[in-house]
């Protein structure tokens, strides 16, 4: 291909051979421009390589590439108009305009299709993702539990537009019709508490609807939702996907892989696409999600297993000495994570999440004062909104949730080392209990 008369021979080669990159987001397609089968290779190694038939250049690292437009082929001959375009003339490895598709974004998305082992698109938001889902399915009816309040904010701007309605989750399922949409959370914000997922979407198959299962608080390798029957898994690609707090994204992977280009057509004019830039960042990103999310994962467990177990009695293994057993004791109401749902072990959750739970739990203090002055004794943990980044994150929960209780601090477990984790929220409790005292 001539490029207003400069050539590049990388791009010469790969658009000369019958070798072109795979259609967007069709993991079916990705394989064959391997030898390898994707498939068969663990999710880290899919991270770092199931963009490599995407790789045009001779990068090792993706290069940025930032433009929202792209040059047409310069062979008048190869000129094919969009709306008279077949299987035979599309070239999905050409990028027209960026609200369609882009190189960093296209690479994302073949890395997360193979991921989520079904088609994914990318979005520029979590709420776009899910914006663009109910704009999709058009559902008369969403079924939806509590989880975060973003999702309901999108849903009420449907009730205002279509006459779209909500209803409980946990109502009468009687009143669950074809094509409706149950949609779960699991696990959920803000506690981390899960779900069991095969029983929605045994009660949303019996009835013709579909199940979305928004899988934000358990990113693979925790959970695939594809396995226990949901037919769309959502990710605000925001939190562990991003993982550095500095990208704004949302996925939408679907079981139906014919859905995938009227969700693009779709996408296009509700102009919700990630920049290139971004794409870029969760490119970089993903190549190391596996290490950061079971790190996270298994620190998150230990740190939940001792503050816990200093309210239940049970510190043998926690590392905890009796006084801060007795100091988590003073202001520590309650703490909520999917690890503490024994009764569920057995039944569904072990079989749901295999390899580990999510990183985010929730903790209730004795006072909302308390809850309140907690963030600011801590040095570690930043007090901020958001979760799934490198760095630890609380939040005192009412800032940006009117729907939760004031007592209530909910905790992102980042990749620093989760003793010192511990000793940090040790020494705030300390403090709080410190000027408790002295305040009688
Ligand atoms: C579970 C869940 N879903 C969706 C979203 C929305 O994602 P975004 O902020 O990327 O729009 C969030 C954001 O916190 C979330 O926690």
């Amino acid at each position: 291909m001539a490029t207003n008369g400069v050539h590049h021979p990388a791009i010469i080669e790969s658009a000369d051979t019958d070798k072109l990159p795979p259609a967007p987001a069709d993991p079916q397609n990705i394989k064959a421009f391997h030898d390898l089968d994707l498939n068969t290779l663990s999710p880290s190694t899919q991270a770092v390589h199931a963009d490599d038939p995407l790789n045009i250049l001779d990068d090792v690292a993706p290069a940025i590439h930032v433009s929202t437009t792209f040059r047409y082929d310069n062979d008048p001959d190869r000129l094919f108009p969009t709306h008279e375009r077949d299987a035979s003339t599309h070239d999905s490895s050409k990028h027209v305009y960026s609200r369609h598709t882009t190189h960093s974004t296209t690479r994302l998305e073949a890395i997360l299709s193979v991921l989520l082992k079904n088609p994914s698109l990318t979005y520029s938001s979590g709420l776009a993702a899910f914006n663009a889902l109910i704009t999709f399915l058009n559902p008369k009816r969403v079924f939806i539990t509590a989880g975060y309040h973003g999702c309901h904010g999108v849903l009420k701007l449907h009730e205002r537009l279509s006459g779209l309605k909500v209803l409980p989750l946990d109502g009468n399922p009687e009143e669950i019709q074809k094509g409706d949409l149950v949609h779960l959370e699991t696990p959920i914000n803000p506690t981390g508490l899960a779900f069991n997922i095969q029983h929605y979407a045994d009660i949303a198959h019996s009835k013709g609807a579909y199940l979305s299962v928004d899988a934000t608080f358990g990113p693979p390798p925790l959970q695939d939702p594809f396995k226990h029957g949901a037919d769309v898994v959502m990710h605000s690609g925001t939190k562990y996907f991003g993982g550095h707090s500095d990208l704004l994204c949302g996925v939408l992977a679907v079981k139906e892989k014919a859905w995938i280009p009227q969700m693009v057509t779709d996408r296009m004019f509700l102009g919700s696409v990630m920049g290139g830039l971004e794409g870029w960042l969760g490119v970089r990103s993903l190549r190391t999600l596996e290490l950061r999310v079971t790190r996270q994962s298994e620190s998150a467990r230990r740190i939940v297993d001792a503050l816990d177990g200093a309210l239940t009695g049970h510190t043998v293994g926690t590392g905890l000495s009796q006084s801060d057993a007795d100091i988590i004791r003073s202001v520590l109401k309650k703490v909520y994570h999917a690890s503490l749902q024994t009764q569920d072990y057995k039944t569904w959750l072990k079989k749901q999440m295999p390899n580990g739970y999510g990183p985010v739990f929730s903790i209730t203090m004795k006072t909302p004062d308390l809850a309140r002055r907690l963030p600011s004794k801590l040095n570690l943990f930043h007090h901020a909104t958001s979760l799934g980044g490198v760095e630890s994150l609380i939040e005192w929960r009412t800032m940006t949730d009117e729907t939760v209780d004031k007592d209530l601090l909910r905790i992102s477990i980042g990749i620093e080392d989760d003793k010192d984790l511990l000793d940090d929220l040790i020494q705030a409790f300390k403090e709080l209990a410190a000027d408790t005292s002295e305040s009688k």
